[in-house]
């Protein structure tokens, strides 16, 4: 099986969270794509969709799955995303794809993280994808300089603007050895909007796509 039919296989396995009658909270990425082609066959018995970038928003709306504004929906159950690194705590990096601002404020919302990725995606410690980090474009210097007082690399991701208009630093060479903290310090350097650390707010469950089936951790 190569890549794609091991996230294909963790993206259909995540439908069985989604439940008849409520919003469902959609990540971004080429594994949520995926789930978004899986979910258009039950597309007819959910409320609709809570989307969490401009890209997820089009696949949906593409293949008829209504998106709701999150701020004219109250809590909801689950949210299924993908992840660039997942660890056995079920923290992730996430943001290889710029969407990691959206996907935070969905996952936060949601009350269930459905994790969906290939088993390329798992790690004993985080760090080896370089952790991404939206940023307010005139603070990225400052911002920068910051992030190597923390002990990273941070390199700015060229031509890229986020769906909120920000730049994205991407740190390499950071030492993850507590993730909620890191977390933490990072989102507190002025001109951050959000780092890519999903720790605070894990995931919930994890499924991987791998050559034994669908497993979930
Ligand atoms: C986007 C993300 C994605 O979930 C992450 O990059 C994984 O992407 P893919 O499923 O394409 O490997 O965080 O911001």
């Amino acid at each position: 099986m190569n890549q794609d039919q091991l996230k294909q296989q963790a993206a259909q396995a995540a439908l069985a969270y989604v439940n008849d009658g409520e919003v469902i909270g959609v990540g971004t990425g080429s594994t949520v794509n995926f789930f978004i082609d899986a979910l258009a066959a039950k597309k007819d018995r959910i409320a609709g969709a809570v989307s969490s970038s401009e890209a997820s928003t089009l696949r949906l709306e593409a293949l008829g799955i209504e998106v709701l504004d999150l701020n004219s929906v109250g809590e909801f159950s689950v949210y299924v995303d993908g992840a660039d690194e997942v660890n056995p705590a079920k923290h992730m990096i996430k943001g290889g794809g710029a969407a990691l601002t959206r996907e935070k404020i969905v996952a936060a919302v949601a009350k269930k993280f459905v994790c969906i990725v290939d088993a390329s995606k798992q790690v004993d410690v985080m760090g080896r994808f370089p952790l991404p980090v939206e940023v307010i474009p005139m603070a990225r210097s400052y911002v920068a300089r910051e992030l190597v007082k923390l002990g990273g690399d941070p390199v700015y991701r060229e031509g890229v603007v986020t769906d909120n208009g920000n730049v994205i630093l991407d740190v390499h060479n950071m030492k993850i050895t507590d993730a909620v903290a890191l977390e933490r310090d990072i989102n507190a350097i002025v001109g951050v909007v959000t780092n890519g650390l999903f720790a605070a707010r894990g995931a919930d469950h994890v499924i991987v796509g791998s050559k034994n089936g669908a497993i979930e951790l």
